[in-house]
């Protein structure tokens, strides 16, 4: 077989063998089997001595060639390869920048927070004073100073949580009133939001533990009029909207007169539900004049000084405010009714 028959069917089977090649090792072995230092082109070289001075020149350049060609055909396809690597690692390594970050979630206020601090801005906006009071109280503050008769039914265990000492668990806001007047004097306009806590069964409308907001406004002639007018600013502005209102005579000790201003229940629209009990309507801010024996305690003279006092249910009005129908959920710190505030 002739030399250059040999050296074409050389050159072919490795162009082929390169076609074919799909790894960087399989071109690798390609080439040592053609350049390799035992390669088949290789040995071809070493019979050359034996050939005439022109046949060595004219193989020498045809190997030449060859060689030639396949190294430069050995490079392209590894850079092919290399690149097609490259592009399948990017294809599968790949990082999405536009995805959002899962990060840490921020918190955000108890619905009864906000509801709080809304209304304390409006008040504050109409010169009231913010107050705070002990939650632990005395009966003095609790129920005496507030004209509640020792054998008032609100004294009865069922509603106090008493304490070993003899104070107790306030069972409402209006403790402040007296303390507000006592340490500012008259005249005053003041709130006094916190919590409140009564020993009752709980159901989807009580807890133990709720909100309220108490409200005090002490100067010369406060009459009905003012407390009306306060008391419609505070509801249409909690609402963004005229919700429908009832005024019923009520009786608190601490005011005379004493009214119950109820709204229409907003979760049922009046129809009745477990909230309102059925009854379409739910008490949400007791109110009245202040009673002259009341600011007695608190040392300021009912002859000079008058004034009207409210007790919004806070909790109560979160629930009306975002639709919830159980009250409970409030103090459940079950985060899957948190997050939606
Ligand atoms: N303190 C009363 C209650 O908790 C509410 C109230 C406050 C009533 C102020 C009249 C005036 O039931």
């Amino acid at each position: 077989m002739d030399l250059d028959q040999t050296i074409s069917e050389i050159h072919a089977k490795i162009l082929s063998a390169l076609h074919d090649a799909s790894t960087l090792e399989a071109v690798e072995a390609a080439r040592i089997e053609a350049l390799g230092r035992k390669g088949k082109l290789s040995e071809i070289s070493k019979t050359f001595g034996k050939l005439a001075p022109d046949e060595r020149k004219r193989i020498g350049a045809l190997l030449n060639s060859v060689k030639q060609d396949l190294e430069a055909r050995i490079e392209a396809r590894q850079a092919a390869l290399e690149s097609a690597a490259l592009d399948a690692r990017l294809d599968s390594e790949w990082v999405d920048l536009t995805a959002p970050a899962p990060g840490p979630r921020p918190g955000s206020l108890h619905p009864v927070t906000q509801v709080q601090r809304e209304i304390e801005q409006l008040f504050v906006s109409m010169g009231f004073t913010v107050l705070d009071g002990p939650e632990v109280e005395t009966e003095h503050y609790n129920f005496d100073a507030l004209n509640i008769p020792a054998d008032h039914p609100a004294r009865d265990m069922q509603d106090t949580f008493w304490l070993k000492d003899g104070r107790l668990l306030r069972t409402h806001t209006s403790p402040v009133q007296v303390r507000g007047l006592e340490k500012l004097g008259p005249p005053l306009k003041m709130i006094a939001p916190g919590r409140a806590f009564r020993n009752e069964e709980v159901d989807p409308s009580h807890e133990h533990t709720f909100y309220q907001l108490e409200g005090m406004m002490v100067d010369r002639e406060v009459s009905v009029a003012h407390l009306i007018y306060f008391m419609k600013t505070l509801l249409s502005a909690i609402f963004h909207r005229d919700v429908t209102v009832r005024l019923r005579p009520g009786y608190f000790p601490f005011v005379e007169p004493g009214f119950e201003l109820d709204i229409q229940c907003l979760i049922c629209s009046g129809k009745g539900c477990p909230v309102c009990k059925q009854s379409g309507w739910v008490e949400l801010l007791p109110c009245g004049l202040v009673n002259p024996a009341v600011l007695r305690h608190s040392g300021v003279d009912p002859e000079q000084w008058n004034g009207f006092a409210f007790g919004l249910g806070l909790t109560r009005l979160a629930m009306m405010r975002y639709g919830v129908d159980d009250i409970r959920l409030f103090l459940s710190g079950d985060l899957r009714f948190l997050r939606q505030f």
